[in-house]
């Protein structure tokens, strides 16, 4: 742990001297804390703040993809194949519970969420059910991996004992802790959320696997024979976890990834797009995308970069081994930051009012070098629920849910 003095002089360097205004009136813990925390900044993320000239992007060509009438066909040769890779242990699966959720605005994990109307219902019990398909149908359980942050371990790891796993074995449930990052102003200078406490959050969804083998999992994953992870988000409550038709499409046609994908509905839709770039797989957020991109046709007048990500993926875990030591880029993002001001008044900004450091999933698909896109049925597949009503809601979720027959 470092001392005052140093972490006087660390910040010092980096013109970051504000935030030990008042140290001195700290309990000795706090300090602590503090300390601690001041240790762990990653100061060469500071670097990337103002440096907008995106990395310029190579040439994006249509990636391989099996869509569904050729999965329809194939789709027993697929699943014996994937079935096999689960039986034998081989496959495990991620769930990204680490994310704050704050489009919501839910107090508990995103997950804790009850979707049901005439009975209970919640978005964890929602994704233990779709894998529970599986496992039934596999006759063994799927090791079941949940990236937590600080700010929601505890409450994720109560609710799921609490509920009795939801009829899972919790000897298949194992947690890890996603890391944190700092946040700071439009200038550069560090936010604090309480007095003696900087303002962080967890450090985005591409930091997954590096967490994940901080807390050994990795070795855990390993000794139970797993060769592939399927990372999924919490939010999507129609998807299908450890899906063996997937499963097996990506072993089948020799791919180190497989990404679940949904057909764009129209050329502007926001969802990243999956494509190659330089030969590589690649993902292009709708941001990013020039217009021409986003309506180039194909031959047949259909949109040439037609499939959109669903945040689904399956990853080779031996390739995962490579990319955790190879640094992955970190995203300088905008957000709304609450925090403290000069007086010692809480602000929660309604509107952006900072930067975030985020490690993005999309990089990890960019660093393997073959990906299979997996077409989906979107409405048998995608519900994600982000807001509470309009577009990706608890609304046009729980409609999508009535529709694929589920009670609510
Ligand atoms: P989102 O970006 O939609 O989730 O992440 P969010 O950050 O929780 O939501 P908002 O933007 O604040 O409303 C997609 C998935 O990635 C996970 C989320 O939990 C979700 O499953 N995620 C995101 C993490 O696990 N960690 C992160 O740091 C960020």
């Amino acid at each position: 742990m470092i001392t005052k003095d140093q972490a006087l002089k660390v910040l010092g360097d980096n013109g970051q001297e504000q935030v030990m205004k008042g140290f001195d009136q700290l309990s000795d813990e706090k300090k602590k804390e503090f300390l601690g925390q001041i240790e762990n900044i990653n100061w060469s993320d500071f670097k990337l703040i103002g440096n907008s000239s995106e990395e310029a992007r190579g040439t994006f060509t249509v990636p391989e993809a099996v869509e569904v009438p050729e999965i329809e066909k194939r789709h027993d040769e697929f699943e014996a194949i994937g079935l096999e890779a689960i039986k034998k242990g081989e496959v495990a699966a991620v769930l990204l519970a680490g994310g704050m959720g704050t489009r919501l605005g839910f107090d508990l994990p995103k997950g804790c969420y009850n979707v049901g109307q005439t009975h209970d219902l919640f978005i964890f019990e929602c994704l233990i059910n779709n894998l529970m398909e599986v496992v039934n149908k596999a006759g063994c359980f799927v090791p079941l991996y949940i990236m937590t942050s600080e700010k929601n371990d505890k409450a994720t790891r109560e609710f799921f004992a609490e509920k009795n796993y939801f009829g899972y074995d919790p000897d298949y449930i194992k947690y890890f802790v996603q890391d944190m990052a700092c946040a700071v102003d439009y200038n550069g200078k560090l936010l604090l959320e309480d007095n003696g406490r900087l303002a962080t959050s967890p450090n985005g969804n591409g930091g997954w696997y590096v967490s994940m083998v901080k807390a050994g999992l990795d070795k855990d994953a390993k000794a139970r024979g797993v060769k592939w992870i399927n990372i999924f988000a919490v939010d999507n409550v129609l998807q299908r976890i450890a899906d063996p038709v997937f499963v097996g499409a990506t072993i089948a046609g020799g791919y180190q990834a497989g990404s679940k994908v949904v057909r764009k509905v129209d050329p502007q839709e926001k969802m990243g797009l999956l494509c190659l770039e330089d030969g590589q797989p690649s993902i292009v957020e709708y941001y990013e995308m020039s217009k021409e991109m986003a309506e180039a046709k194909a031959e047949d007048g259909s949109l040439l970069y037609k499939f959109g990500v669903i945040l689904n993926y399956l990853f080779s875990l031996e390739k995962l081994d490579d990319i955790v030591n190879n640094s992955m880029t970190v995203h300088v993002v905008e957000k709304k930051i609450p925090y403290i001001d000069e007086a010692g008044n809480k602000v929660s900004p309604t509107e952006p009012n900072g930067y975030k450091f985020e490690l993005l999933v999309l990089d990890m698909v960019h660093m393997m070098d073959s990906n299979l896109a997996f077409e989906v049925v979107r409405e048998h597949e995608f519900a994600p629920i982000k807001n509470l009503h309009g577009v990706d809601s608890v609304d046009s979720a729980r409609e999508l849910l009535v529709k694929n027959g589920v009670e609510l």
